[in-house]
């Protein structure tokens, strides 16, 4: 059945004919719908934002009174994990998602109903891999696994094992989150042949992400503009191959990817570890030493 999951009352009505029809009350609702517009930030209209931002936060506020009415059930919002790392061509996607996270929180502390909040990261198929290789590359770079849709059932399966209402899924920064992930993918192992992705709570997530996302940015670039697959970290620039050239390509990649300032002697002069250890308290204490 096709309707507008923003209109509360469509909403209501599907559901009641629904129970009707099955002799039962509803026991969870998924929301999952959005609309991925790709524009710069600059082309925004009201009406391209509005198509944007409706699906998401009248959605999810339409869900929220389908389980205020029925309080045993549960919601599952799926969010997207730009809402963290943000995202090129869909600024007003990853605002949604972020404005939808907030909105999660906001509707249980208010109203009591039983709403989870997973954001995940990409899911892996034709479309994505074909139209969205810049992000796939972003996310990656930012700690995110790309799902395939094995690994995205699986983590459906973890996500629920978790005591924690709002995750970030396929964002592996916490070894402490192994166990669950790990006893949902024991009963999948039979389809299951990748590693495992993680769900990770949104404050832990949020806490750590700032500092892997260093060492993600900086491995990430020095992969990109050396063209080497492995890093050792004891290396220097200069032992990894780089030169004169390839150094100021270096610092001008870290520099937008960090927005920080940087010297090429910061980068030619030490190993991969100092420059990340470097780099980690400028951008915590952008003004101690200039
Ligand atoms: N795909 C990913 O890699 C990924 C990653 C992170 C998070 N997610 C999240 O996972 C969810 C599903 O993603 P997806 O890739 O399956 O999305 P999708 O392929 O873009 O599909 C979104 C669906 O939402 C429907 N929709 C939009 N506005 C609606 C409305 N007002 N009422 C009812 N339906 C509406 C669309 O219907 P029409 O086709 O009729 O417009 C479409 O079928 C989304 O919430 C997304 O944010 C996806």
């Amino acid at each position: 059945m096709a309707l507008d999951a923003c209109s509360p009352d469509v909403l209501e009505l599907a559901v009641a004919e629904a129970e009707k029809h099955w002799g039962r009350r509803m026991t969870g609702v998924f929301h999952l719908s959005r609309v991925a517009s790709h524009r710069h930030v600059g082309e925004n209209t009201k009406e391209s934002l509005d198509a944007v931002l409706a699906p998401k936060i009248l959605g999810t506020a339409a869900v929220a009174e389908l389980l205020i009415r029925r309080p045993d059930s549960f919601g599952v919002v799926f969010s997207s994990a730009t809402a963290l790392y943000g995202s090129y061509l869909m600024g007003a996607y990853a605002a949604a998602s972020s404005i939808q996270e907030a909105y999660c929180w906001t509707l249980r502390a208010n109203h009591g109903v039983d709403l989870r909040c997973w954001s995940w990261s990409m899911w892996d198929c034709d479309d994505s891999r074909e139209r969205h290789y810049q992000m796939r590359d972003l996310a990656q770079a930012k700690g995110f696994d790309v799902l395939s849709p094995a690994q995205g059932l699986a983590c459906i399966d973890a996500a629920f094992g978790h005591d924690q209402m709002d995750m970030y899924i396929g964002y592996c920064p916490i070894d402490a989150h192994q166990e669950v992930n790990a006893r949902a993918f024991a009963r999948r192992e039979e389809t299951l042949s990748e590693p495992a992705p993680c769900c990770t709570p949104h404050a832990q997530a949020a806490e750590t992400s700032a500092r892997i996302d260093t060492e993600a940015i900086v491995l990430h670039v020095l992969r990109t503009v050396l063209d080497l697959d492995e890093i050792d970290q004891d290396d220097s620039f200069i032992d990894l191959g780089g030169d004169s050239l390839t150094v100021l390509q270096t610092v001008h990649a870290l520099e937008t990817a960090l927005n920080c300032t940087l010297t090429p002697d910061a980068v030619l002069f030490q190993s991969v570890r100092q420059l990340v250890t470097a780099l980690r308290q400028k951008l915590e204490h952008p003004t101690s030493g200039e």
